[in-house]
């Protein structure tokens, strides 16, 4: 285990076992639909190279980067795009993929920015959920752990663009954060 992680919150077996159970879901649910998975980054890169490969349907793939300003482990409800679509949403069914839904001010802008590009749907699949932190309405279609209120990395997640090449997730010391 890492030297700044506390203790480990989803073991890698743990986690293939979460993309299993959410790729067969989104594969029952979007069996007749042709549509674009959108990524989230950076946070959602690792969860979704394994997602992705689970699900055997025909589907492109795009990224969007959002940025809450915000710094440390806070961010503010100040969200803005830096990097837009490739691939045009007009008409199209779309599942984002997070790697975290905190306060929801992100996926909250995103889902309304598709939507008034004209995005048919706009689902949302994330691999952890704090909704005790919650400061807008959001509701993950397809949600991998519910966790605690506790800051976590690892899968992707980064404290300061650190750790997003752990193999599991685990909380971060707060003696990383708490300086
Ligand atoms: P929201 O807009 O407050 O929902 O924040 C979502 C973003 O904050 C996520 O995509 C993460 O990048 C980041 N975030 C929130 N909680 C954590 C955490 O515990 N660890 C690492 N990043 C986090
Ligand atoms: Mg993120």
């Amino acid at each position: 285990m890492h030297k700044d992680v506390e203790r480990i919150l989803i073991s890698q077996d743990k986690l293939e076992n979460i993309v299993n159970s959410l790729a067969k879901r989104i594969e029952k649910d979007y069996n007749d639909k042709e549509f674009i998975m959108v990524g989230l980054l950076k946070g959602s890169v690792v969860f979704m190279a394994d997602l992705m490969k689970k699900i055997d349907l025909d589907f492109r793939i795009d990224f969007i980067v959002a940025s809450s300003y915000g710094s440390g482990t806070e961010s503010s409800g100040k969200v803005r795009l830096v990097k837009d679509l490739e691939i045009s949403p007009v008409n199209k069914d779309i599942l984002i993929v997070e790697d975290i839904v905190d306060s929801g001010n992100t996926l909250n802008f995103v889902c309304n920015y598709l939507m008034t590009r004209g995005a048919n749907s706009v689902r949302v699949c994330t691999l952890c959920d704090k909704p005790s932190r919650r400061k807008v309405p959001m509701e993950a279609d397809y949600v991998g752990a519910v966790i605690p209120d506790e800051f976590i990395v690892g899968y992707g997640l980064d404290y300061d663009e650190k750790y997003r090449n752990l193999p599991y997730v685990g909380v971060l010391k707060r003696s990383v954060y708490e300086k």
